[in-house]
């Protein structure tokens, strides 16, 4: 894993766009997957601003999402269809046509899960997942004791994302118990993946998945497997780390290559 530890959430999200933009100019079709929440919103400014500026242009990207919310219409906007439209999708170049959320309002479901699974390997696989990370571990919404090999699925919220996630809803109970999400072996499959992390409430998760045994009782501690892995953090979320001096003493040096 390359952990990049930043003193600022602006320097962290600039990083994490620097990553997008390598992956998409290195290839003449990107497929990039996205995540929505908190954190990566100042990276999704970072990468409008390069694309006004015209130093990035997502004309050749077709993009994946993790995942929905089920039963939220695309016009509402606690929908993360409506997210990605508000926070990056409305605001670059990108054809519409290729932009891909799972959908949390199929008649079926199941069917519509199959379907996504399918988009993505028509499209050829993920070059770029996006993600973040749960307080309790969670990447996408595969919640803590789910399956290793999971695929696009309907899954139930735990009780302290469905806590989580209330600030954006009235009520608590007004919070869908239920998403569509990519499975962990969905996201596995994916050919990098750029995971970011800010805050103190991160740091637990973001010790047991990086210096944690791997075990569904923190999804993202599969990602030890996955051969390509970039984590950004900030300080607060990288507290707990017992290596950090040796992550930062790995960056510092790194070949002009190997860096963002
Ligand atoms: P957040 O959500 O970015 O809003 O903290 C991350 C997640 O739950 O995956």
């Amino acid at each position: 894993m390359e952990i990049l530890i930043r003193d600022s959430l602006e320097s962290g999200a600039k990083v994490g766009a620097r990553v997008v933009k390598k992956i998409i100019k290195s290839n003449n079709r990107t497929v990039l997957g996205l995540a929505t929440g908190d954190t990566p919103l100042r990276m999704y400014h970072e990468l409008i601003r390069m694309n006004e500026s015209g130093e990035l242009s997502f004309k050749n990207c077709t993009t994946f999402n993790l995942d929905e919310y089920v039963g939220l219409s695309r016009e509402d906007e606690r929908s993360y269809f409506y997210y990605m439209m508000s926070n990056l999708f409305g605001h670059v170049d990108i054809d519409k046509k290729n932009v891909y959320l799972p959908d949390g309002n199929a008649e079926d479901l199941r069917e519509a899960c199959r379907k996504y699974e399918q988009q993505i390997k028509d499209a050829g696989g993920i070059d770029l997942q996006v993600l973040g990370i749960g307080g309790n571990g969670h990447i996408g919404f595969n919640e803590p004791t789910g399956s290793f090999t999971s695929r696009t699925w309907v899954k139930i919220l735990s009780e302290q994302t469905i806590q989580d996630n209330s600030m954006y809803f009235d009520k608590q109970e007004e919070v869908p118990r239920h998403v569509v999400t990519m499975g962990i072996a969905t996201i596995m499959e994916s050919r990098h993946c750029l995971l970011l992390a800010n805050g103190a409430k991160k740091a637990d998760a973001i010790r047991k998945m990086i210096e944690g045994p791997i075990s569904a009782s923190c999804p993202a501690s599969i990602l030890q497997m996955h051969p390509r892995v970039t984590i950004v953090l900030d300080e607060e979320a990288a507290y707990l780390l017992t290596f950090k001096d040796h992550y930062k003493w790995v960056e510092k040096n790194k070949l002009d290559w190997q860096q963002f």
